[in-house]
């Protein structure tokens, strides 16, 4: 199992959205997957419960932490919803070690049960950031095109408890940065302007998905995208003509980072994909 955490302590930058499409496509191509919400505001949790393709587990994702061997159902589509006891993990400090303990070990036993796992987390640099970060392989950070969105890049990388670079040096060597992800991108003069500086500061933490230098993986503003996440569609099964465009402008870079997610390291033989409905999708090409 690859672990994908989403992270950016940025609020509304569109986490829970990335976070609830690239699970749908995981689905699609017939992989097992694990979705944990450790944002109590519930905005993965909400989406794909009114999707129903998912079974809901008893254990609330702060059992995760908290509890000791967390059961879930033996499905292959798993969510373990967000809870209210989320957000009072950070006021217990005696316990975040057991609580980072906890989730790791759950991850550990899910490992052959699931493909994917992935992890939305909260805008807050506390203790389930801390424990989704330690236990992933990989870290996705969707980013919107303002000067204050941009700003918090640094924090991402530099902050003193959850920065990647610290979480990679000391607790999680393992944890690979894919990168920054644009997404609600607009046509605006400022937004492209933005891109342009996000693209000279940061181009080596940009998702290259082509031979150009704006071949980068990003997601526009579609208010078809709100619309699945608010009411729990899948986009691409949407009838809308305006969701069918969304997806076909969302699905090249979003299927690189998904593959990114499913691409072994050097030397190791590919996630073989299990097949779903009979069908073998073969290994999943980067
Ligand atoms: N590409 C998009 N086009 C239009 N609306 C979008 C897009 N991506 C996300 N949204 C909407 O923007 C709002 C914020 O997105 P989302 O909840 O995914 O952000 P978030 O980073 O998870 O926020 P938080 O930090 O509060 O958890 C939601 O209403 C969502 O449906
Ligand atoms: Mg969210």
């Amino acid at each position: 199992m690859k672990t994908l955490v989403l992270a950016n302590q940025k609020g509304g930058v569109g986490k829970s959205a990335v976070a609830t499409l690239l699970a749908h496509h995981y689905r699609r191509l017939g992989l097992r997957v694990l979705a944990i919400d450790l944002d109590h505001q519930g905005n993965f949790s909400d989406p794909l419960r009114k999707s129903q393709r998912a079974a809901v587990a008893d254990v609330p994702a702060s059992g995760l932490l908290a509890q000791n061997n967390a059961q879930i159902p033996a499905a292959d589509f798993v969510l373990v919803a967000a809870d209210r006891d989320l957000s009072g993990l950070e006021r217990q400090p005696a316990l975040h070690n057991t609580f980072a303990s906890n989730f790791r070990l759950f991850l550990a036993a899910m490992d052959a049960r699931f493909d994917v796992c992935i992890v939305d987390t909260n805008p807050n640099p506390d203790i389930r950031m801390i424990a989704a970060l330690v236990s992933a392989d990989f870290v996705l950070s969707p980013i919107q095109l303002n000067q204050e969105a941009m700003d918090g890049v640094s924090a991402l990388l530099n902050h003193p408890r959850v920065g990647v670079r610290r979480i990679k040096a000391v607790l999680n060597p393992k944890l690979h940065l894919i990168g920054l992800y644009p997404t609600m991108v607009e046509a605006t003069p400022l937004q492209r302007e933005n891109f342009m500086q996000l693209i000279q500061k940061y181009s080596p933490m940009l998702i290259a998905i082509g031979p150009k230098p704006g071949d980068i993986a990003s997601m526009q503003r579609r208010s078809a995208v709100a619309e699945a996440q608010a009411e729990g569609f899948v986009l691409w099964e949407m009838k809308k003509t305006a969701a069918r465009d969304a997806w076909r402008e969302i699905e090249p870079g979003l299927t690189f980072i998904a593959n990114t997610v499913l691409s072994p390291p050097a030397g190791e033989a590919p996630t073989t994909i299990q097949p779903l409905n009979g069908a073998h999708h073969g290994p999943v090409a980067r």
